[in-house]
């Protein structure tokens, strides 16, 4: 497994993220930090869930539209971003079957991912299978090319960005395109609030476990002492930025020590710290940021109802 990114790497980041996070009013934490492997873990729960529509309605769109990916983009080596277990990825693959040669799935969650990777290559002893951990926001220049190469991004992760945060990242994925290259872009799209919202609080609470997860995180990695059943867990719709924000909100007014940065906050009772956005998208939003990045949506398949979207995106000429 290619490693960019070391433990001593993730150590260093995770505690510049986490000083700045709680240092910030009000108080942040970036959405990556949810996956150990624990938190990948907890995510695959929560596509099973009922209320968690966007994997099912982006494996209907996968399913049906394998056969034309495959033909519109006879791709040689198929790098996937934030690749979690890869499960709806095997339909592309066995519809690249003819043409494919390489897998790359790239990923934060490194034991998660050695382990996807493993599954995937057994039933797959054709394939070159190399798995590489990375963060797809710092070292897209540094994973590997190959010819005819499609990118998949899917699970509407790209909506887990910033709008600016997004053109970063499709100008930086631009850059490390070559002609014949395409992106399969999986984004999940604006619809009606109560849906929304239930996707992100679900009556199991496995949501609300998953939030929390950041928590234990930061405890193991920095010796920090919260305590996670102390926060709430909060999902919210932005209707201004068309994005769902997920929150921990304080129970009490309580004290954390986080030791590794030398830190001690103070949380009111009632104070919210936000954990993710997960923006939700309408199609002229993807052409004009694909535009923005030098990239062109070639082609735009949604789900029969219309709630998740998959867009075959290349370099504009
Ligand atoms: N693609 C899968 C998993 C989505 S969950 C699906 O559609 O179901 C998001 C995945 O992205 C997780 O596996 C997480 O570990 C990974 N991830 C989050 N931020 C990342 C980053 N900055 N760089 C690389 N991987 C990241
Ligand atoms: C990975 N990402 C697209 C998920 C989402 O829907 O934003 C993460 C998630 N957060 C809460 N539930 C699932």
């Amino acid at each position: 497994m290619d490693r960019f990114l070391t433990p001593d790497d993730l150590g260093k980041a995770l505690r510049r993220d986490v000083a700045d996070g709680l240092s910030a009013r009000p108080k942040t934490l970036p959405a990556k930090w949810f996956y150990d492997e624990r938190g990948s873990e907890l995510f695959e729960e929560i596509t099973r869930l009922e209320e968690y529509y966007p994997t099912r309605r982006e494996r209907e769109i996968l399913a049906g539209r394998a056969g034309e990916i495959a033909e519109a983009t006879g791709a040689v080596t198929l790098m996937e971003l934030g690749a979690g277990s890869g499960e709806k990825t095997r339909v592309l693959l066995d519809a690249l079957g003819g043409t494919l040669r390489t897998y790359v799935p790239v990923d934060v969650s490194g034991d998660f991912l050695a382990h996807a990777a493993e599954r995937i290559a057994a039933d797959h002893p054709d394939l070159t299978v190399r798995p590489v951990v990375a963060d797809y926001e710092r070292h897209l220049s540094l994973l590997p090319g190959g010819e005819r190469r499609l990118v998949v991004f899917l699970g509407g992760t790209i909506g887990n960005m910033t709008p600016s945060e997004r053109v970063s990242f499709l100008s930086a994925l631009r850059a490390t395109m070559n002609d014949g290259d395409a992106l399969l872009l999986g984004a999940d799209l604006v619809k009606n609030e109560g849906r929304l919202v239930r996707a992100y609080d679900d009556t199991r609470g496995v949501t609300a476990e998953f939030n929390r997860n950041v928590l234990n995180v930061i405890n193991r990695e920095l010796g920090a002492d919260f305590v996670p059943e102390r926060f709430e867990h909060v999902a919210v719709w932005n209707p201004g930025d068309e994005w769902i924000e997920m929150r921990l909100r304080s129970a009490e007014r309580q004290v954390v020590h986080v030791p590794a940065v030398d830190l001690t906050v103070e949380f009111d009772a009632g104070e919210e710290m936000r954990t993710e956005i997960s923006a939700k998208f309408r199609r002229d939003r993807i052409e004009a940021e694909a535009g923005a990045a030098g990239l062109t949506v070639d082609r735009w398949w949604t789900d029969e109802d219309g709630d998740f979207s998959l867009s075959l995106v290349r370099p504009a000429l």
